[in-house]
């Protein structure tokens, strides 16, 4: 890692060498643009790669030091963040089930509810800022790095509801945290710290798969919500994602599975009917009305709104207000 300074508004950003290096050959300079102001500058790489080779040297004096004084420090988990903020990760490997959907309509709905509602999005396809219509420079990316200050990261998307957003740099993101030789696994959660106690819930959208990211959300996270698909094979996805998020809970207690909501439930066919009682019996303490199939949601995307704004008369939007009264506890929100 470097430093480079901005020389207009003279905010100082980390940047990864490796990724640059390539380009020394050409004239050892490149353009950058500030991730805060948006001013295009040169810069030197030669200098750039000295100032890196310096840090090395200082970074193996500190971690002598630090292996003399003992490891005690980076073992210590995090403190738990922000006492009333409710954290809620919308998660299942299986891909294409409905969860940024679910996490942008949940936090949209919550919004227009009142709360104070800041949505994470950790997937590299980094889709809620697109669903949303907004286009922020910086997000998720930038707060974990600490390139950013954290209102910097995060941008107003509605009355009551902001952003992190995620996107391809967290790729990056989470080569930092593989490398990382103890804690790697508080890492959203020490950078969380400092932001998540000014809002009532913060809504965290995961990448289908399983990765050292989604190992964060679930050691940051409190609540967990997984959509599951009325199609084919949902519960074997299911039944293995819980076994996952077991073998989290032995480390992290404060985590636990809260709902369980069907989505694509098509009255017109025999099949997600079936599935959806087979959940309600193997599930009854966790499962929810079912999000309807409506061709609304996937198209309200493209016009950057939420299903509330799209299309406020639509079953699916009826059933996703009946998911924030689950969530709030209050039958009478958005009545
Ligand atoms: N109830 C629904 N009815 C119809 N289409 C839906 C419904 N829910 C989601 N969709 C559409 O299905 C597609 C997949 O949904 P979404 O992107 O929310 O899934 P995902 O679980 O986040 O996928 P990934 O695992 O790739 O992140 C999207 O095009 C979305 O608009
Ligand atoms: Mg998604």
């Amino acid at each position: 890692m470097a430093i480079i300074v901005c020389p207009k508004c003279e905010k100082k950003h980390k940047v990864n060498i490796d990724s640059i290096r390539g380009n020394a050959h050409l004239g050892k300079k490149i353009s950058a643009r500030c991730k805060s102001c948006g001013h295009k500058f040169p810069v030197q790489i030669d200098a750039l790669i000295n100032q890196e080779e310096e840090q090395v040297q200082e970074q193996v004096q500190e971690s002598v030091q630090e292996s003399v004084q003992g490891l005690s420090k980076e073992q210590e988990p995090v403190q738990e963040s922000g006492k009333n903020v409710r954290k809620i990760c919308v998660s299942l490997s299986k891909g294409g089930v409905g969860k940024t959907t679910t996490s942008v309509n949940l936090s949209a709905g919550l919004a227009l509810a009142g709360y104070k509602v800041l949505l994470v999005d950790t997937d590299t396809q980094g889709q809620s800022s697109y669903i949303l219509g907004t286009k922020p420079r910086a997000g998720l990316t930038e707060l974990l790095t600490k390139e950013l200050a954290p209102e910097e990261c995060i941008v107003r998307a509605r009355k009551n509801l902001w952003l992190l957003s995620g996107g391809k740099s967290l790729a990056g993101v989470k080569r930092i945290i593989d490398r990382k030789s103890f804690g790697a696994e508080w890492t959203l959660s020490a950078a969380m710290k400092e932001v998540d106690s000014r809002y009532d819930f913060v809504i965290i959208d995961t990448a289908p798969g399983w990765d050292q990211l989604i190992v964060n959300v679930l050691f940051y996270a409190t609540e967990v919500l997984v959509p599951v698909a009325l199609e084919v094979m949902p519960l074997q996805g299911l039944s293995e994602f819980m076994k996952s998020l077991g073998s989290i809970q032995k480390y992290r207690k404060e985590i636990a599975l809260k709902y369980i909501v069907p989505t694509f439930l098509d009255s017109r066919i025999k099949g997600p009917e079936a599935i959806y009682a087979q959940l309600k019996k193997l599930y009854p303490e966790y499962i929810c009305t079912p999000i309807r199939y409506s061709e609304n949601l996937s198209e309200a995307p493209s016009y950057g709104k939420s299903i509330f704004e799209f299309a406020p008369g639509c079953t699916a939007t009826a059933d996703y207000r009946e998911l924030i009264r689950k969530v709030t506890f209050d039958d009478s929100a958005l009545l």
